[in-house]
């Protein structure tokens, strides 16, 4: 009976609590990500005597299906993981890589114009996929089931088919039309060429075959063999630059994270080529200059969008993938700098990003990527972001093999200062360089202080960042995780120099201040983000799992 069970729990929590302290792990496992059906894959696996990172396969994989918008395993991830047993954190890189034909001005034309959508549509648009290696290191590494097991339930899915959600059904809407110039792609995706209707089922036998290569011979069954020759030969035949070679020398990198410290917290986050953890970090140690509590509300948020608009001026600048460019971490993050930059907040007015830099501007499309989060009860956790980057990524199946393919590739800086999907612009640190990895905005981050952790990520593009921000700052003024996913959303990058603010994110009356310090404030027409997160409450030994109320997300605890 669950009433039953959970009463029984509390009482078991309050033992442990007054006997000991701190408890050693968590009363329980839990698992929060985008989709219903995930989470489920994640619960299956820890009930089988799984650990949470079995339970990250799991997830990962049974995502990459049902969500095939946002991840899957032509795509890429980094999965920010926590071992209970030795306390060892390590982000497990797998993003994706350039391929060994891709050069600088590969989506320019003569002229030096950017050929539009080259980056986006079509495998041209396609790195390297990282997520299969990523599975495997995962399972190899750190889990403690085989991969056939924790790859089942996603197998199960694009075997038997999932039922089309409404989002689906509104997010196949944006990507029917490119969908249906590959065949292969609208086949499995669409139903008779159109989104297909809300409860409609969605196949995908080659992807379950592709799933269990790889759950029965790891690296191999993906990066060598049939599934790697037919995925380079389909690639070609439609202006893709793949070869065999390049999924060979796929490697995902261990890299250790980003820390830093804010008013007590300690917040682990995603290093390069992710530039999450950098910029958020600066911009909470900007923060740190000030005293927001004693502020007013608006004057808070001003001085968060000046930190931010900091913080991404030097990502536009100096970062990409350290395997390349030389990123200048130890400046970026020294105090010295940044109390610096903090000193350039004027409390009065918005500093125009020109001031600290060129760029030109423009406006962002609305995009997808995916998140979970999970513990378990021995206190290892995961934080993966996942993604093959706009809706549907490249719109591209590889025939035979059900591999949809990313445009991870639209990452790069594809021209100096021209805004990318996201708006973002950059420079020679992420230019496009044979076998580089494309910097990004994922930020898987834990939230730590001696008595509470916090597990936490989002999709989001350029704004991930800001939302993880905003995320970080309500942990440390002590509020639960049902607040972080629910916080009205505001953003700012550098370039375009403006305020994004959600459907709702800034009232009338901060609207109006804020433009009276000199912002230009520009409101996206929906709510943006779709944040997984999990609180684990020491002193009360207490799980709390979230998710994001703008998606469609399910979070659990698992007895
Ligand atoms: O790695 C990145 O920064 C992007 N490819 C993430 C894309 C994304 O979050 C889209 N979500 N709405």
């Amino acid at each position: 009976m669950p009433i039953t069970r959970k009463i029984y729990t509390l009482v078991v929590c309050i033992v442990f609590s007054i006997s000991s302290g701190y408890a050693s792990g968590p009363p329980a496992h839990a698992v929060a990500s985008a989709h219903p059906l995930a989470t489920a894959a994640g619960v299956e696996i820890l009930r089988e005597g799984g650990n949470a990172f079995d339970a990250a396969v799991a997830v990962s994989a049974a995502l990459g299906v049902v969500e095939p918008y946002s991840s899957g395993f032509g795509g890429g991830g980094f999965w920010l993981i926590h071992r209970a047993s030795d306390g060892k954190q390590v982000m497990i890189d797998g993003r994706e890589t350039a391929p060994a034909l891709a050069h600088v001005r590969m989506y320019r034309d003569r002229q030096d114009n950017v050929i539009k959508d080259a980056s986006i549509n079509g495998p041209l648009a396609a790195g390297i996929p990282g997520m299969p290696a990523g599975l495997v290191h995962l399972a190899e590494h750190y889990g403690r089931l085989p991969l056939s097991r924790s790859l089942a339930p996603a197998k199960r899915y694009a075997e038997q088919g999932f039922r089309v959600t409404a989002r689906y059904h509104r997010l196949a809407g944006y990507r029917a039309e490119t969908l249906r110039q590959y065949p292969a792609a609208a086949r499995i995706f669409l139903q008779d060429g159109s989104p297909p209707r809300i409860g409609h089922l969605v196949r995908q036998e080659a992807l379950a075959a592709t799933i269990d290569a790889i759950a029965e011979r790891g690296l191999d069954g993906f990066y060598r063999g049939p599934i790697a020759e037919t995925m380079v030969r389909e690639a070609r035949k439609h202006g893709g630059i793949w070869s065999l070679r390049d999924l060979e020398a796929y490697r995902v990198i261990e890299r250790e994270p980003i820390v830093t410290n804010y008013r007590g917290a300690r917040i682990v986050s995603a290093p390069p080529p992710s530039s999450g953890g950098i910029v958020m970090a600066q911009a909470l140690q900007i923060l740190t200059a000030f005293d927001l509590d004693g502020m007013s509300n608006v004057q808070r948020k001003h001085h968060i969008i000046e930190a931010m608009r900091r913080a991404f001026r030097d990502r536009a600048v100096f970062l990409g993938d350290p395997e390349f460019v030389d990123v200048p971490v130890e400046r970026l993050l020294h105090k010295s700098y940044l109390e610096g930059l903090a000193l350039t907040v004027d409390p009065a007015k918005a500093t125009p990003s020109t001031i600290i830099g060129e760029g030109p501007a423009l406006l962002q499309t609305g995009t997808q990527t995916t998140h979970f989060s999970v513990i378990d009860r021995e206190g290892n956790r995961v934080a993966g972001t996942l993604s093959v980057n706009t809706l549907f990524g490249s719109c591209f199946v590889a025939t035979g093999t059900g591999v949809l393919f990313n445009n991870e590739m639209d990452d790069f800086s594809i021209k100096p200062f021209t805004p990318n999907a996201y708006g973002l612009i950059g420079d020679e640190a992420n230019a496009i360089a044979p076998g580089k990895r494309p910097l990004s905005s994922m930020t898987p981050t834990f939230l730590e202080t001696p008595d509470r952790i916090g597990i936490v990520g989002t999709p989001g593009g350029s704004r991930i960042i800001s939302m993880i921000l905003l995320a970080a700052l309500d942990f440390a003024d002590g509020r639960l995780p049902q607040s972080w996913v629910s916080l009205r959303r505001f953003h700012h990058q550098y370039q375009p120099d403006q305020v994004q603010f959600e459907l709702y994110g800034l009232t009338e009356f901060e609207q109006q201040q804020l433009a009276g310090l000199g912002h230009e404030l520009r409101e996206i027409s929906r709510r943006y983000g779709n944040m997984q997160a999990i609180l684990w409450d020491k002193t009360e030994n207490l799980l709390h799992s979230v998710s994001d109320p703008r998606g469609e997300g399910l979070a659990v605890i698992v007895e």
